[in-house]
């Protein structure tokens, strides 16, 4: 053989060596740590994204879970931590988002996600994903940034049957008739007629306040502008938290959410509103049953509408293991993932192919909320990230902390004329 011909089959054999090299590296089951980001830290939120790990772990077992949860309800601290990582160069694998603002404001909008269009067609969730979720988390060119996990409830209002009928009231349906009604009937059998936590509690509470008071249209016309913030109507909302508070136990800024859904709990106070994550908190922290241990309605004026919010994860660029990322997000949409983590956290599957009208799964409460979900009106959260930049969220919070002190509802109007017009899209 000449010695050129040796060369080339020598060449050859070397590509060929090469190319098999790199198909079993491709090939080859991702490995090594995957740092995922979160504040779900305790009760039900905890035990959700356990029941996560623990399934990928048996699917995965050679990647290595860092469960790096930030503790801090609806993620007032882990989104500070997150920021510093972000911002820094060093983001975990992966973190919890909401859909909405919250993603596409910030994070899209700096260019920090990758697309995951690829996951969604080799998964075919284009189809098993509601369009309404899928527009909250791509951009205008069609690229998807997120896998969402679950849908939540924001505007539930939360009591105990048996306690109620004991004190004599029944469900506001209005805060006008829980202001002038059924706190002042509370209130003179001293009983808390409304149980409160810290700040963003109250942004939740003032959420549900804005809604059930302006209704549908201007509730949304704050978000896209066409909703005067120094209205009468706008200035009313605060009014109204304001004659809220009033009915509510001082201690409100030292509770925890979960503090303030255990004083229902407890017969201590008669209401709370808060997001569905309580029912999480209600079946497994303290495993009350559904319809008489708690129960629900929509917050006061707001029957028939929806108000959304939806936890998701993402591949952030720079991210140190993108193919255990991938894996991860390929679980967490599935239907199977979807079914192991919703009953528990006390949210809506958002993968249209999970087993919701299972009740063994899904107890009653998820029943009624996907009855809900299916057929009402649907509008965004604030507090949860879903219709304002993090930049109004953020200088809402300081608004509602300082309306708590000195009360005046035209400054507070005024304060976040200013806001939106600096923040919002
Ligand atoms: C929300 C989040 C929920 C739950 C809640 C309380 O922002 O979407 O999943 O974690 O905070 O922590």
């Amino acid at each position: 053989m000449k010695r050129s011909s040796i060369l080339a089959l020598l060449l050859i054999a070397v590509l060929a060596l090469g190319f098999a090299g790199l198909a079993s590296a491709q090939d080859a089951a991702p490995s090594g740590d995957l740092e995922i980001f979160s504040w779900w830290t305790g009760g039900g939120e905890a035990a959700g994204l356990e029941a996560l790990i623990a399934r990928f772990s048996e699917m995965y077992p050679d990647i290595n879970v860092i469960n790096a949860a930030v503790a801090g309800g609806s993620g007032v601290n882990a989104r500070a931590v997150l920021t510093t990582r972000m911002l820094g160069g060093d983001p975990p694998d992966t973190f919890q988002v909401h859909a909405g603002e919250e993603l596409n404001a910030l994070w899209v909008a700096a260019g920090l996600m990758q697309p995951l269009n690829d996951i969604y067609e080799a998964n075919g969730w284009m189809e098993q994903f509601p369009q309404g979720l899928l527009d909250l988390i791509s951009d205008d060119a069609g690229n998807i940034y997120v896998v969402p996990v679950n849908i939540h409830r924001s505007n539930v209002m939360w009591y105990v049957p048996a306690n109620l009928e004991a004190w004599g009231v029944t469900v506001p349906t209005s805060w006008d008739e829980f202001v002038n009604t059924t706190c002042p009937a509370l209130q003179a059998a001293d009983i808390t007629p409304i149980s409160i936590g810290e700040n963003w509690t109250q942004v939740h509470l003032w959420e549900s306040i804005a809604l059930g008071t302006l209704g549908v249209e201007a509730y949304n016309g704050l978000w896209d502008g066409t909703t005067n913030w120094t209205s009468p109507e706008v200035v009313h909302t605060f009014e109204v938290l304001g004659q809220v508070y009033d009915c509510a136990n001082d201690d409100m800024n030292a509770l925890t959410w979960q503090d303030a859904s255990q004083r229902v709990a407890n017969g201590e106070a008669a209401f709370n509103i808060m997001g569905d994550w309580a029912a999480g908190y209600f079946l497994v922290d303290l495993a009350l049953e559904p319809g008489t241990g708690f129960a629900w309605a929509p917050s006061p004026g707001t029957d028939g509408v929806f108000m959304m919010l939806s936890d998701t994860f993402g591949l952030p660029v720079g991210a140190p293991n993108p193919g255990a990322v991938e894996a991860w997000l390929s679980f967490l949409g599935s239907a199977e993932a979807q079914d192991l983590f919703n009953p528990v956290k006390g949210s809506l599957p958002a993968n249209t192919t999970a087993d919701i009208s299972n009740p063994d799964l899904y107890n009653a409460y998820f029943q009624s909320a996907y009855e809900d979900w299916t057929t009402n009106e649907i509008v965004g959260s604030l507090a949860h990230g879903l219709v304002a930049s993090p930049a109004f969220s953020n200088g809402f919070s300081n608004i509602i902390a300082t309306f708590q002190s000195d009360r005046d509802a035209n400054n507070a109007a005024v304060t976040a004329a200013t806001l939106a017009l600096q923040t919002l899209r």
